[in-house]
């Protein structure tokens, strides 16, 4: 998906119950208010609050976010139904998205008050991105794709039990009404799906005709005479391809193997959607390997070219802005109030029309000069940076426990597992005496390297990198950063005192000890681009070795494990195309960036096995999913 640059909406609020939009010359809702609009048209329109009663998940798409009263009138009629849905997912396309001074404006005497806030507070910055928002404990979904509606309309990945269409009216907003908006719904429309919308212009009746649905004309309000509600019923319906099947019926439970960062947040994203997981690691603790620093850091990348590895971090930073607070909140060590990430071959002027260019907000990343950098940073920097506002540090391991402790998630610590196999439904673990461990329809092999081995998988599709990461006790240094500076290497300030120093990368070394050598490494790496500061003695400093496991693309492993023997399919030159192994899932090839990665996976990995609407948009799935490497390479393996 091509990403274009967000352009706030230009909202005239002279008339306050009838707020316009002048670019369309038209208003948000009918006089008579939204919510009552939201209620009969789109709530009414679409047997709601009845048809989500007793659903485990009802999922919703709208056309147009607006003001975002639709959201809301559903969100508290949710609230109000005793025996609503246990999981709400509320997916909604937004190519002008208001800015937040502007939407706490428009919400100012919302019948929602408290939700309208709620709403205030998360709004996400304006990014071309899916925009992951949860209220009520994660019960209540809200997915924000901010960008055209006829770009998403191809890259959205989701199960829809009811659409609300709110475009404009269709003769001033007519990309929000044609022919790739209705395609979508008839892609997206799960069996008995309906649609309703406040047109009753031929054109859209039309429109929903021919994408499949059957169309009837009811009473409206708000000065409408006729509105439209649809029911989505095809004559044939193309089976999804292999990659982008949705389960009707997700599996209750799943074995996940490896307690780092990759299966801990997998085990809590599955748990959240219903799937109970047991995380089994060869170590009694979790995190004792790669994902057992002290500290690291997370962020987001901006490149020159906005391709798959600045979309995935940009959409990975993003969540992890949205999820990490919570974390913190709950006693994780770590800040998510900015990082600096030093910039040594643009200057400040290329770095900023950089940023113009791509239209990145300034709740994203800002670029700063050398003096900006500094005054930041609290400590002399040689050079300028990109300031990342929701960037930070967090302890890996305590982010891990955290995962664990999840309602729905067991650790089972102390169990090495040797070999997996397939018998009828379920995939079974063994032990290195070929005793069996335990089996469940799902498996998760976030296993590091050693996931590899376990699937049978080609050994060419991860290195491992070792790294070693250095730190000075309280007081070490005469100098302390006010956050975390990174660039080849890193200097973050821990909230114990410590200052971490990171971190080496070296191929083909196995060497477990900690070297004196390396720390000097660590230390030379920030002195290139620190001011006068001292730096301290490698010598007094300590450490700790880990492996990377790295992929040939350095984009992460997620999803569905490639079927090798399969028959190949007639086209074959998308991941998505390829047949999978049932129940048997990849979460692995974090490399550098675990921390920043590791929560979006988790939650791509559990919306796919959930049938949950997808967090990440179609093509950068096909970025990290393990059947790439058949596409480029072949069958054979590697
Ligand atoms: C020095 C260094 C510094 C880093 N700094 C940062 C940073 O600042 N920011 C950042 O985002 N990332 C950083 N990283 C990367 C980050 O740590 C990794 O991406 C992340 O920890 C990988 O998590 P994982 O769960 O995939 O792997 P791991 O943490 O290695 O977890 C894999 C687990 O699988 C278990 N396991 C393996 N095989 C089996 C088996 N057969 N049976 C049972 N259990 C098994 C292992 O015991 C292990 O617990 C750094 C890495 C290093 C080495
Ligand atoms: C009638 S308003 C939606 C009101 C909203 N549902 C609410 O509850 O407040 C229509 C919305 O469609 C958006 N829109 C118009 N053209 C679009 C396009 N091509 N892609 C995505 N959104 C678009 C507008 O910016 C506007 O916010």
């Amino acid at each position: 998906m091509k990403t274009t640059p967000i352009v706030s909406a230009a909202v005239d609020f002279s008339d306050p119950v009838a707020i316009r939009a002048p670019a369309y010359d038209d208003v948000y809702h009918p006089r008579q208010g939204a919510f009552e609009q939201a209620r009969q048209v789109f709530l009414g329109g679409n047997g709601l609050p009845e048809r989500w009663r007793g659903r485990a998940r009802f999922a919703i798409l709208e056309t147009g976010f607006g003001l975002g009263n639709n959201f809301l009138a559903t969100w508290a009629a949710w609230r109000d139904d005793p025996v609503r849905c246990e999981r709400l997912t509320f997916v909604s396309i937004e190519k002008h998205p208001l800015t937040p001074a502007d939407l706490a404006r428009a919400h100012a005497a919302s019948p929602a008050p408290a939700l309208a806030r709620q709403l205030v507070d998360a709004w996400p910055p304006s990014t071309c991105n899916l925009h992951s928002l949860e209220f009520d404990g994660g019960r209540v979904h809200l997915l924000l794709a901010f960008g055209d509606v006829q770009a998403w309309a191809r890259a959205l990945v989701a199960r829809i039990d009811a659409f609300y269409l709110d475009g404009f009216a269709p003769a001033r907003n007519p990309a929000m009404w044609d022919r790739g908006v209705f395609s979508m719904l008839a892609r997206l429309a799960a069996p008995g799906a309906t649609a309703a919308t406040w047109s009753a212009a031929r054109a859209v009746r039309e429109g929903l005709q021919g994408a499949g649905f059957a169309v009837h004309a009811a009473v409206g309000s708000g000065g409408k005479r006729d509105i439209t509600l649809a029911r989505y019923a095809p004559r044939f319906v193309a089976p999804a391809p292999p990659g982008r099947a949705i389960p009707s019926e997700p599996p209750s439970h799943a074995l996940v193997v490896g307690g780092g960062l990759a299966g801990a947040m997998s085990a809590a994203a599955l748990a959240r959607q219903g799937i109970a997981c047991i995380v089994i690691d060869r170590h009694a603790e979790p995190a004792a390997e790669t994902s057992g620093n002290p500290a690291g850091l997370f962020h987001g990348a901006v490149m020159g070219h906005d391709g798959p590895h600045a979309r995935l971090h940009r959409a990975s930073a993003l969540r992890m802005a949205s999820t990490a607070p919570a974390a913190l909140a709950r006693g994780v060590p770590g800040r998510a109030d900015g990082l600096l990430r030093l910039e040594t071959r643009l200057a400040w002027p290329a770095m900023q029309a950089l940023v113009d260019r791509q239209g990145l907000p300034s709740g994203y990343v800002q670029a700063l000069d050398a003096d900006g950098a500094s005054a930041h940073a609290g400590t002399r920097l040689r050079h300028p940076a990109w300031f990342y506002p929701a960037g930070g540090w967090i302890d890996p391991a305590a982010l891990v426990r955290d995962a664990l402790a999840t309602p729905g998630v067991a650790w089972r610590g102390a169990t090495p597992v040797q070999r997996i196999s397939r018998h009828g439904n379920d995939w079974h673990l063994f032990d290195r005496d070929n005793r069996a461990i335990d089996a469940a329809p799902m498996l998760v092999l976030a296993a590091a390297t050693d996931a590899l081995r376990l699937a049978d998988l080609p050994p060419q599709w991860l290195k491992r990198q070792r790294g070693q990461v250095s730190w000075a006790g309280d007081g070490a240094a005469p100098w302390r950063p006010q956050m975390p500076v990174a660039s080849g290497g890193y200097v973050l300030p821990m909230a114990d005192g410590r200052l971490l120093f990171g971190a080496t990368s070296r191929d083909d070394d196995d060497d477990p000890t900690v070297r004196v050598g390396d720390h000097a490494d660590n230390l030379a790496r920030v002195a290139q681009w620190l001011g006068d500061a001292s730096l301290p003695d490698p010598a007094m400093l300590a450490g700790r070795v880990g492996w990377r496991a790295v992929t040939p693309d350095r984009l992460p492993l997620v999803g569905p494990v490639p079927a090798f023997d399969a028959p190949r399919p007639a086209r074959a030159d998308a991941p998505r195309l390829l047949p999978r192994q049932p129940g048997l899932w990849l979460h692995s090839g974090l490399g550098s960036r675990g921390l920043t990665t590791a929560a979006l996976g988790a939650e791509l990995l559990a919306a796919w096995a959930s049938g949950t609407a997808w967090p990440v948009e179609s093509d950068l799935v096909d970025a990290v999913d393990p059947a790439r490497w058949l596409v480029r390479y072949g069958v054979a393996p590697m």
